[in-house]
């Protein structure tokens, strides 16, 4: 009989859960499922969600076992994958990375700059704990990270968990690559071959094939001279809203430096941070909007969802762009050896590249974990920022293990979206206060 898995979503409350659940069902003929868990530390956030998604596993998929739990015994017994997409602190504290900053005139975002920082030291933990649980409860399975900000959280598990069972990984580039499919006219990412280098948010394409080996860098470039990813915004519903779309057209800017590449769209925040700052309202970050818009439509739906204790009609939809995450477990359990951009430790994948950096490239996925593709030589231009960005990562990680606060005012001071240790000190001060806590205590 074909093997089920059993899959523990963690971060059971997020705002991706209902629509993860609604992909796995989805896609059973390739994945099939015996039983899905949720789990989360928060009660009250992940009853709604779980209990809607319950109405609706019992209606499309009695089958399969569902459970949701806060017990950490429960949650990661008999499990053969994680699903992780926890974020610690809430949208509350992201709205505070995103406006503290902005208060000195810095970038104010959920992943780069100071946000991403003080983020990243919150996340660490969280992440570390959900896989020790794995670890404790099912030694065999898998953790699948998403949790953001991801370059930091990889890092993080590098130094502290090496040998751990984790792969981090990102939709940005797939959703940058469907546009870039969709610029050439194919049906879809999957017929492109591409060669990538960089870190999480921070890379480039170098190499963009159809199957038969034909160049599609000259096609896109022309795309990206003229609007970006603006003028091939693809069919999914996320990355929908006016400031992703103004995000797809600031890229045109971010090729123009470099127009031998193709730019992923966080590098605005480190090569334009004075345009985004204009750009940015300090009283009102994407943090405002994603409270307004994606939590409080998710959590209506569970609302209607549970009081009509049907979810026939009701307003979840399956996330067609998190795909990736079923073809990353899918490739795990069946061996398919598809390619994917994963978040590893370069160790000379980029060959004039620090090592135990942990960098995004193209991987190929098996059951036996991945292999790394190796992308050769970098140019200056992107080793001098990689090196730079890196160090913001290194020593954040550095300052959560040591508990130095030295080294987290060299990260923040090091990071290109900070003009002066001066004002890297003043936002520090301000984070720390923010997220007591959170933080391990800095001395
Ligand atoms: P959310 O706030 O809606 O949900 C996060 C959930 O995690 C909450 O229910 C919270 O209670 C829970 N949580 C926090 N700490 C936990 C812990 N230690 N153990 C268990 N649960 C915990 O957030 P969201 O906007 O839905 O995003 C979830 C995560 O996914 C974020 O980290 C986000 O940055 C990330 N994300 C990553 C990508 C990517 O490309 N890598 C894409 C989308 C979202
Ligand atoms: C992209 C990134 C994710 C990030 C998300 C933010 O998908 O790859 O890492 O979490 O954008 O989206 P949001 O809608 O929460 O601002
Ligand atoms: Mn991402």
């Amino acid at each position: 009989m074909e093997k089920k898995y059993s899959v523990t979503v963690a971060g059971g409350g997020s705002t991706f859960t209902p629509g993860i659940a609604l992909l796995l069902l989805d896609h059973q003929d390739r994945f099939p499922i015996r039983k899905i868990t949720f789990y989360d530390n928060l009660a009250s956030r992940q009853e709604p969600i779980a209990k809607a998604c319950e109405i609706y596993i019992r209606e499309n998929a009695p089958e399969i076992e569902f459970a949701y739990t806060t017990d950490p015994k429960t949650a990661f017994t008999d499990v053969d994958f994680v699903m992780c997409h926890i974020r610690v602190g809430l949208y509350a504290m992201r709205e505070l990375d995103e406006k503290i900053p902005l208060k000195y005139g810095v970038v104010g975002q959920e992943t780069c700059g100071p946000g991403g920082i003080a983020y990243g030291m919150r996340s660490i933990g969280g992440v570390i704990e959900v896989l020790d649980y794995m670890e404790q409860y099912s030694p065999n399975a898998w953790m699948l990270n998403y949790s953001n900000p991801a370059a930091i959280v990889a890092e993080a598990t590098r130094r502290l968990r090496p040998d751990s069972k984790i792969l981090n990984i990102c939709d940005m580039p797939i959703d940058l690559e469907e546009k870039m499919a969709n610029m050439v006219g194919l049906k879809s990412r999957k017929e492109m071959s591409v060669g990538y280098y960089g870190l999480n948010h921070f890379g480039w394409w170098h190499k963009i094939e159809d199957k038969d080996g034909n160049d599609l860098m000259p096609e896109i470039k022309k795309h990206m001279a003229a609007n970006g990813f603006a003028d091939a915004l693809s069919g999914t519903n996320q990355h929908v809203e006016q400031s992703w779309i103004e995000t797809f057209a600031k890229a045109k800017d971010v090729y123009a430096l470099d127009p031998d590449t193709i730019p992923n769209t966080y590098l605005k925040y480190y090569l334009y941070p004075d345009y985004v700052v204009e750009h940015s309202n300090p009283d009102f970050t994407r943090a405002n909007e994603v409270m307004n818009h994606r939590e409080k439509n998710v959590f209506a739906a569970c609302e209607q969802i549970i009081a009509a204790n049907t979810a026939v009609n009701g307003g979840f939809e399956a996330d067609a762009h998190a795909e990736y995450i079923v073809d990353l477990a899918c490739a795990i359990a069946k061996n398919t050896k598809e390619k994917m951009l994963l978040i590893v430790p370069n160790g000379g994948a980029i060959e004039n590249f620090d090592p135990t950096a942990m960098v995004e490239i193209p991987c190929v996925v098996g059951s036996n974990g991945y292999e790394k593709i190796c992308q050769g030589v970098i140019p200056q231009f992107q080793k001098g920022l990689m090196e730079q960005q890196v160090s913001v990562e290194k020593l954040t990680v550095a300052a959560w293990i040591e508990g130095s606060y030295q080294k987290l005012w060299q990260a923040l001071t090091m990071s290109k979206t900070v003009p002066s240790a001066k004002i890297a000190k003043a936002i520090l001060d301000d984070l720390i206060e923010a997220n007591k806590g959170y933080w391990p205590e800095l001395k």
